[in-house]
């Protein structure tokens, strides 16, 4: 890896104030490489440390306090002197092994701030400011010291103070499941307990009106600011709980009921990094690499065991209700014959990977069963499915078996065969799982989000890394740009997925769902959304559900949608006699550099990606309920080069509802010079090829 650093010490900029009438009693600022981002950080007169956050001279983060409530002791949150403080300026340039982009640029400036208290029990505190031309970052360190070995937080109270009422793109705090549609709002009218109860979830706990991260705002002047948190590593998820009256967000962790604490450390340790990214454009949010910036460099080492790949899968059937993952049901999706049937698709279409959900013992007792401890046994396949001969017989076809389990969210029955499943795995050489935690965890008490589980799913991704076994977990803990850190986390869920449209009673997700995601969900990682439904109405399966876009749009979502695994989620017979089709087997899953063209909030966005080691772009734009003029200017081509652009684009009358399907595809020869304007159906979409012409 090609690691090119230049660390710097600054001086730190630090002013004593003496004077009494001034509230302020110490102050120091971070300034981004830029200049354009500065976070000041100081302390009110009774010793509580605060920040605020300035964009080009205007307070986009107004005073806010950092703290804790610590269990058996007094607050942390007052009567703090500063110990010392020191500055630096890092830059870097790191190489993603897959990923949005081959190489990174990790810039920014820190200052570290060691606190402790004046009177007793004069404890520390250490306070860690990042300031980016993207964005700021700050956590905190619990140092060593006595009389602190075992820290138990009932509470992390952070402030995000915001500045006006902004317009708010936000999913409630749900403490067990993200599987919400966004709602846009103004932050004032947020109100995640009205979320409560949805009938689709089998998982979901929203205990006060709060919300999910990022949650991503648009001030009245069009600045945007999206609220995250970076390397999530044993410690509660954060969710956001709204003050409307004083426009403040506080840290509001995911619990227990089990333990009834937050969180419990030792000292020392450092909480994940609180973030918000910042950026004049909607745009500039996606290219952002704050999240991944923040968390350490690769642990692995190299994991070129793992091949970026488009899947088809034994999956979309289930969710239709054609066959089932139950053996008993009569109608088990996983068999051999079926399996192979996949392989074969997948060989003959440029698809890497096939997915086999239901192909192991305890599907009969998963779904409304309380009693779901030891019941998935992740190492043993049903009678009617031949683990060996359908790996062989993928490898024959060059085609890799992609497993699956379901731990129904008994996730002490997955650890306790985690170690064994991968061993097995690594000796088929089949090389990534989709896990799933369906259901409400056991033991009774904990939430997907917590502390517990957080360790879990860390726990998971690295005794698969000793197997070299990847991972993309559904119903997980959100991505925190761990993947940096940990390549084999390829991918999760965490978001309303396709599988929505097949059976949610709300409707599905609705066109501005996706242009939505862009700018929200996708900000923390890869997305397995599951693109590609070509049998929009999803007939004759259901006809009471169906997708809510054009069939350009769902082509497009593999280019805005990043993953390095992407699936192609229709049956094979859907794709037969297909010509859109082409486009699924051309489309890159893993690329030299990333351009966002244009877009804006729930209403549209367009992603220009250049795939590695080929040269070949692909190009892909979705639109919500709205039809709307797309310019494309091709500058980003390579000059002097003439390139074969395949364009998908929405047929005349193309319509979400009334006409998903009509698709008019055109091929052009363009170059750097020139500049196309597409009409996007309402709900609908584009997606473009552009290859070196031969
Ligand atoms: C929920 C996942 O999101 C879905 O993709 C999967 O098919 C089921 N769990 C079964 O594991
Ligand atoms: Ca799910």
């Amino acid at each position: 890896m090609n690691h090119l650093k230049n660390i710097g010490l600054l001086l730190v900029t630090i002013f004593l104030i003496s004077c009494e009438e001034q509230k302020d009693i110490f102050y120091t600022t971070i300034t981004a490489p830029s200049n354009n981002i500065v976070i000041d950080f100081s302390m009110l007169k009774d010793g509580s440390p605060y920040y605020l956050v300035k964009h080009k001279n205007t307070k986009v983060i107004d005073t806010s306090t950092f703290g804790f409530t610590v269990k058996d002791q007094i607050p942390l949150q007052k009567g703090f002197k500063i110990l010392t403080s020191s500055s630096k300026n890092y830059n870097e340039t790191w190489e993603m092994p897959w990923g949005e982009q081959r190489t990174v640029k990790n810039h920014y400036n820190e200052t570290i701030v060691h606190l402790q208290e004046e009177k007793a029990p004069n404890r520390l505190l250490t306070l860690y400011f990042r300031a980016y031309d993207d964005g700021v970052a700050f956590r905190y360190e619990f140092p060593e010291q006595e009389g602190l070995d075992d820290v138990i937080i009932l509470d992390e109270n952070t402030q995000f103070n915001l500045t006006a009422d902004h317009k708010t793109w936000w999913i409630p705090g749900d403490w067990d499941i993200y599987e919400h549609l966004y709602t846009e709002s103004n932050f004032t009218e947020i109100d995640a307990l009205s979320k409560r109860g949805h009938k689709a979830l089998a998982q979901t706990y929203i205990p006060e009106n709060a919300v999910n991260t990022p949650v991503t705002m648009r001030t009245a002047e069009g600045l945007h600011l999206s609220f995250h948190e970076a390397n999530l590593t044993d410690y509660s998820g954060m969710t956001l709980k709204i003050d409307k009256e004083n426009l403040m967000m506080t840290s509001e962790l995911v619990g227990s009921d089990r333990s009834k604490y937050k969180v419990k450390q030792k000292a020392p340790f450092k909480t994940p990094w609180r973030t918000i990214q910042i950026s004049e454009d909607a745009v500039g949010l996606i290219t952002s690499n704050l999240i991944v910036n923040l968390n350490e460099p690769n642990k692995l080492g190299d994991v070129d065991w793992f091949t970026p790949m488009k899947y088809v899968g034994i999956w979309w059937e289930m969710h239709l209700g054609k066959s089932s993952w139950d053996v008993k049901s009569g109608k088990h999706g996983a068999t051999t014959e079926n399996t192979k049937k996949y392989i074969d698709f997948a060989a003959k279409n440029n698809i890497g990977g096939v997915l086999v959900e239901g192909w192991n013992t305890g599907w009969e007792h998963w779904i409304g069963f309380e009693d779901r401890e030891g019941v998935f046994d992740f190492v043993t396949p049903y009678p009617d499915y031949n683990l060996q001969e359908v790996t062989q017989y993928a490898k024959d076809k060059g085609v890799q078996i992609i497993m699956h389990h379901e731990t129904s969210s008994a996730p002490r029955t997955y650890d306790k065969q985690m170690d064994t499943a991968y061993a097995l795995m690594n000796k088929l050489d089949i090389r990534s799982v989709k896990t799933g935690y369906v259901g409400k965890i056991i033991p009774k008490g904990e939430y997907h989000h917590g502390q517990w589980m957080v360790n879990h799913y860390r726990r998971a991704l690295e005794t698969a890394a000793k197997h070299k076994v990847a991972i993309n977990a559904h119903e997980p803990i959100k991505a925190t740009g761990v993947r940096r850190t940990y390549p084999n986390a390829i991918s999760r869920e965490g978001l309303r997925g396709q599988e929505f449209n097949a059976w949610s009673p709300d409707g599905g997700n609705p066109p501005d769902h996706l242009p939505t995601v862009a700018f929200t969900r996708m900000l923390a990682g890869p997305i397995d959304f599951t693109p590609g439904a070509f049998n929009i109405k999803l007939k004759p399966y259901k006809a009471e559900n169906q997708v809510n876009t054009t069939l350009a749009h769902q082509l497009g979502l593999y280019v805005v949608i990043y993953s390095p695994i992407q699936m192609a989620c229709d049956l094979p017979e859907h794709y037969e006699d297909q010509p859109a089709f082409q486009f699924i087997r051309d489309v890159g899953v893993d690329w030299k550099q990333t351009k966002v063209l244009n877009g804006e909030i729930g209403d549209f966005v367009t992603i220009a990606r250049e795939e590695r080691d080929t040269k070949n772009w692909f190009i892909g734009s979705i639109t919500d309920e709205n039809q709307r003029e797309i310019t494309i200017h091709f500058d980003f081509l390579e000059k002097d080069t003439a390139y074969e652009a395949i364009i998908y684009k929405d047929g005349k009358n193309a319509h979400w509802n009334d006409n998903p399907t009509a698709i008019d595809i055109e091929t052009k020869v363009v170059n750097k010079a020139s500049k196309e304007t597409f009409t996007l159906a309402p709900g609908g979409g584009l997606a473009i090829s552009v290859k070196p012409k031969k």
